[in-house]
């Protein structure tokens, strides 16, 4: 007997996606639409969420804005029972709101520090645990982090950052010994260095910039900056029912990186 068709590797879902008016998450977005899923974009960026929302509606997917602080706990809840109002259910979280912006522990300053801990390691937790009820109910869901690279080792100058993508991996791993009897599956994504404005906009403000990009580029053994569709493909496929086996695990797409 031959399968029913389904169009598209992640048709019928609806998936949440954080961070998703730029760089991974937006990409992550569309290729989730693309793939069949009702996407909700959800950022603090009003005007490119609800542009890329549009976007991808006149493509002739599935999309809605959400505006939404990941630092807010109160709007988690708000976010979520939206997505219940609206679709009727939540199959996909993806967590790509993060910032960067570190400073060396020789210059250090006790409140960046405390800011991008709230934005990547505590944004993170509170959107797993608004989510988790919601999918431990239904028996089923996928739950995607985006650690990093500086999750698996340390980068000089970088100690919040590396410390919130530590703290990023372990949480993931953590949710998903937990919530797999339940029907839930969490795992971390790893990149390199990716073409975003997060990168790029920091090269662009650095006189050193490009010897600074030539550097890091060659730290990646296929020798270049890796593009927001190589981490989205990952994205697309820790969500759909194809990596059904996986939880708790490292996805890491790095060019290498963490290889040598
Ligand atoms: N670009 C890289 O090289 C790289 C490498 C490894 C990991 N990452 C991670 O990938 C994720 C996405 O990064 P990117 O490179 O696409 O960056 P980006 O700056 O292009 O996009 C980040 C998005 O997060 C949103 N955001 C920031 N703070 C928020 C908040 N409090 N609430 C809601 N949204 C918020 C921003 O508005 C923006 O749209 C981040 O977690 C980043 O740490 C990036």
């Amino acid at each position: 007997m031959s399968e029913p068709a389904v169009i598209g590797r992640v048709a019928g879902k609806v998936a949440l996606v954080t961070g998703a008016a730029s760089g991974i998450g937006a990409e992550s977005a569309r290729r989730l639409a693309a793939e069949g899923a009702a996407v909700v974009v959800a950022d603090l960026a009003a005007e490119a969420g609800e542009a890329l929302a549009g976007a991808i509606n006149e493509a002739g997917g599935t999309a809605m804005f959400l505006a939404l602080d990941v630092t807010d706990q109160a709007r988690w809840g708000a976010v979520v029972q939206a997505v219940l109002d609206h679709f009727g259910r939540l199959d996909v979280l993806v967590t790509c709101a993060g910032i960067s912006g570190d400073r060396p522990l020789l210059k250090g300053r006790y409140d960046v520090w405390k800011r991008i801990m709230a934005v990547n390691l505590d944004g993170t937790y509170l959107g797993l645990a608004a989510v988790a009820p919601v999918m431990a109910a239904a028996g089923r869901g996928s739950i995607v982090t985006i650690s990093s690279i500086a999750g698996k080792a340390g980068i000089a100058g970088a100690p919040a950052y590396c410390a919130s993508k530590g703290g990023v991996a372990l949480l993931t791993k953590a949710a998903a010994a937990e919530l797999a009897p339940l029907g839930v599956r969490v795992n971390s994504i790893h990149p390199g260095f990716i073409e975003t404005p997060m990168v790029l906009n920091s090269l662009a403000a650095d006189p050193n910039g490009a010897a600074r990009r030539a550097a890091q580029a060659s730290r990646h053994p296929v020798g270049r900056y890796g593009r927001p569709r190589e981490i989205a493909d990952g994205v697309v496929f820790l969500a759909s029912d194809e990596s059904s086996f996986m939880t708790g695990s490292e996805l890491v797409i790095d060019g290498g990186y963490t290889a040598v």
